[in-house]
């Protein structure tokens, strides 16, 4: 479904956000992304949904695939994602019932199913009521939730959250992560880069952490964790080896020092 083989990633002025990195989500997968900022969270999602192409290795989505992609693959394959952000970038002259419908009128529904399938998507994510609001009259838990609505216009077989709670205050992420989780019980996956330990610790999801570009830990598998271990232990010994040795010992100052002695 969704598959990096050997990913790299390096932009020009920043140098390397991703190095090396191999991974599978399967049908209906939920996977939390963590890791520190700049490890590579927003990056890998970027080159899932083909905003950004990989320097080496291959991305393969539903069919599509980075190292082949041809004119017209990258509109096609993004009526089959959704995507939502920690600003929800929603269109703010448009009430929540028009963000939704512009998301399916360019994509070019017929006009006549629009209005039912944005009021069903309304109620989906419980914002029923406020199908007339504008973005500026909804809390950010309930613009979030228009954004969620606006993500799955197409019945796309995941979404994919870049920090999605990252605005929310504890009652809007837990109700938004709520509503991550029934979209994916529906049978959509989930690909959601957060910090958010809480939401990681309280549930069983699949987690993958990133450090510095790689992939460090991944709970569905340990030789993950265990090749970034052996990553490490190398990167270790070889900084040992380069330190250069001073000519003459050391001297201990708490000793030597003659402010320490008496
Ligand atoms: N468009 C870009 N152009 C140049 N460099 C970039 C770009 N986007 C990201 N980077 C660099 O790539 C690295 C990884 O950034 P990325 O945004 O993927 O991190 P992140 O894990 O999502 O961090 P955060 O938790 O802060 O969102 C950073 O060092 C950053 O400077
Ligand atoms: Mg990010």
């Amino acid at each position: 479904m969704i598959r990096l083989v050997d990913v790299s990633k390096a932009y020009v002025r920043t140098g390397l956000a991703l190095d090396n990195v191999s991974l599978h989500v399967a049908k209906g997968e939920f996977i939390f992304l963590t890791g520190p900022s700049g490890s590579g969270k927003s990056t890998l999602l970027k080159l899932v949904f083909m905003e950004e192409r990989p320097t080496a290795g291959e991305v393969r989505v539903s069919g599509v695939n980075s190292a082949t992609l041809k004119r017209g693959d990258i509109a096609q394959l993004r009526r089959k994602l959704g995507v939502v952000f920690q600003d929800f970038r929603l269109l703010d002259d448009r009430t929540a019932h028009a963000n939704v419908a512009f998301a399916l009128e360019v994509t070019g529904a017929a006009p006549n199913v629009i209005p039912a399938k944005v009021n069903r998507l309304l109620t989906q994510v419980g914002l029923a009521s406020k199908a007339q609001a504008f973005p500026r009259e909804l809390s950010g838990g309930e613009q979030q939730r228009v954004a969620i609505a606006r993500a799955l216009v197409n019945d796309p077989f995941v979404l994919i959250a870049d920090e999605p709670t990252g605005n929310l205050d504890d009652r809007a992420t837990r109700g938004v992560f709520q509503l991550l989780r029934e979209i994916n019980a529906a049978g959509t996956a989930v690909l959601m880069a957060t910090h958010n330990v809480e939401l990681m610790r309280r549930s069983e999801y699949r987690t993958i952490e990133m450090l510095h570009g790689r992939l460090v830990a991944d709970s569905a598998d340990p030789a993950v964790a265990a090749r970034a271990a052996a990553r490490r232990a190398e990167d270790d010994a070889a900084a040992r080896a380069a330190a250069v040795r001073p000519s003459v010992p050391l001297i201990d100052d708490q000793q030597d020092s003659p402010l320490t002695v008496q």
